[in-house]
């Protein structure tokens, strides 16, 4: 919807962007021009407006750019980030590195995960843990994966170097997932 930004603070154009249950949306622009903070932004008030439905959110992160709070074992996870420079920790996201965690994050309260590679490797396990939350998706409750950097997915002749990120955009939504890249 065209809005006249003359009229209005940057506070209310930003809450006029939302993306709704079973969404597709692909963010795109040049280095650090915001897509990342964008994207945040978005998959919060995803799991803020589908709260009451039980929302949860998925976030790939390959670069990494994403700060969890917790970590499986129950504590902080700000261990994990002492050599990173400054950042947002993403509210109420709990870390895991094995597809299995998935149940016991959701048990425990949390709505987001994160799964974290550093510099594009771990694919495998990036799209072992999207499978199994796919998997556990069901039309009834609304999902987000958040693909952060979708280009560590692909090889360089534009193949999906695992079929699930492609099945995600494609039929994610028959199942109440939507998605972010
Ligand atoms: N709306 C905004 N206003 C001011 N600063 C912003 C805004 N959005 C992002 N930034 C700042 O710009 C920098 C880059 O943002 P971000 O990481 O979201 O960009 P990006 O497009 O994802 O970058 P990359 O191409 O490296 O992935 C960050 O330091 C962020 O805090
Ligand atoms: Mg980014």
């Amino acid at each position: 919807m065209p809005v006249a930004s003359g009229t209005l603070s940057a506070e209310q154009l930003w809450s006029r962007l939302s993306l709704r249950r079973n969404d597709r949306a692909l963010l795109t622009g040049g280095t650090r021009s915001g897509k990342s903070t964008l994207g945040d932004y978005l998959g919060a008030s995803f799991t803020t407006q589908y709260r009451s439905s039980g929302a949860r959110r998925m976030i790939l992160d390959t670069k990494p750019r994403f700060k969890a709070q917790w970590r499986m074992s129950g504590r902080t996870a700000k261990k994990v980030y002492k050599n990173w420079g400054h950042g947002a920790y993403v509210p109420d996201s709990i870390l895991i590195d094995d597809p299995a965690d998935l149940r016991a994050a959701w048990a425990t309260g949390h709505r987001t995960v994160i799964v974290q590679a550093p510099y594009g490797g771990a694919i495998g396990l990036q799209c072992a843990c999207l499978q199994a939350f796919l998997n556990d998706s069901r039309y009834t409750r609304p999902q987000l994966v958040h693909v952060d950097e979708a280009l560590d997915f692909f090889h360089g002749n534009g193949m999906a170097k695992n079929d699930v990120i492609v099945k995600l955009p494609r039929a994610g939504a028959e199942r109440g997932t939507g998605s972010l890249f």
